[in-house]
């Protein structure tokens, strides 16, 4: 599987949808805004120019998508301090997400985003100008030219990697982990290090590729599953769920193998 083409959340707009089914990472957004509101605030009292370009990395589609522009929107457009008054700022916004990632979705919805925002806008504090652009690619490359961006915002997607591990799909071997689709009880050890390995990596390389396109004084603010417990065959009530999963994947790849 190669994640950068094939990978993205259940399309459309049915019952099965990301875009239906995407609650727990509403309440994700919904719990961090704080900590998104100190960044807003901070990044835009360093702010020496008169744009600040804010980034969705991992946007997808659906009501959560516009979550992160519609709040650093509100932030800036409360503050009416001297210095927003003397200097208002324009916001460039990037919503990134991967190619196969529903896009025509989000295009859509922005006209009737940028009705509702400035509705719900005070007469009295004016709506700073704001400019959004769609940015396909993954994170794991570089998006933007080097000292351009004030604010990164990722929320639940850090956890996906860029790829299957190396050494876990070589070789034709068969279920290397036991069937399972996470590090669970029957994992192997070296499996598991595989997982590790490859999250390290991904990691250390994202961090770089922001590091160069962050401006000095930018800051990101990035929210992902993690692990509760030291030891990483733990994984609390996700364990369950995770096993019935790989079970019924299982059961359904054997029913089209019967001949
Ligand atoms: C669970 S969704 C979260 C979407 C949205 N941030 C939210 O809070 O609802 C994870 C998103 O991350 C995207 N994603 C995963 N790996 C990515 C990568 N390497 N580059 C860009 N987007 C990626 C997926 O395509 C998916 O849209």
């Amino acid at each position: 599987m190669n994640m950068e083409s094939d990978f993205h959340m259940a399309k459309g707009e049915g019952e099965t949808s990301y875009i239906n089914n995407s609650r727990i990472q509403q309440k994700a957004l919904l719990e961090t805004e704080v900590v998104l509101e100190k960044a807003v605030r901070e990044v835009r009292m360093d702010l020496h120019q008169p744009v600040m370009t804010a980034v969705d990395l991992g946007c997808s589609s659906g009501k959560n998508t516009l979550f992160f522009v519609s709040k650093v929107i509100k932030v800036l457009g409360h503050d009416s301090d001297e210095k927003s008054r003397c200097n208002p700022v324009e916001l460039q916004f990037f919503l990134n997400g991967l190619p196969g990632n529903n896009f025509n979705h989000v295009f859509r919805s922005l006209e009737r985003f940028k009705e509702s925002i400035t509705a719900r806008h005070k007469e009295n504090t004016p709506l700073p100008p704001f400019y959004i652009a769609g940015l396909p690619g993954s994170y794991y490359t570089r998006l933007f030219p080097r000292q351009s961006c004030h604010l990164f915002h990722s929320s639940f997607c850090l956890h996906w990697r860029s790829r299957v591990p190396a050494g876990l799909e070589e070789g034709g071997r068969e279920y290397l982990n036991e069937g399972n689709i996470y590090i669970a009880k029957t994992t192997p050890a070296g499996v598991a290090e595989l997982y590790q390995r490859q999250f390290q990596n991904d990691m250390l390389l994202f961090l770089k590729l922001r590091y160069e396109e962050l401006v000095l004084g930018g800051q990101m603010v990035l929210t992902f599953l993690g692990r509760k417990y030291e030891d990483i065959y733990n994984n609390g009530y996700l364990n369950h769920p995770w096993g019935l999963l790989a079970r019924s994947l299982q059961s359904l790849v054997e029913d089209v193998r019967k001949p």
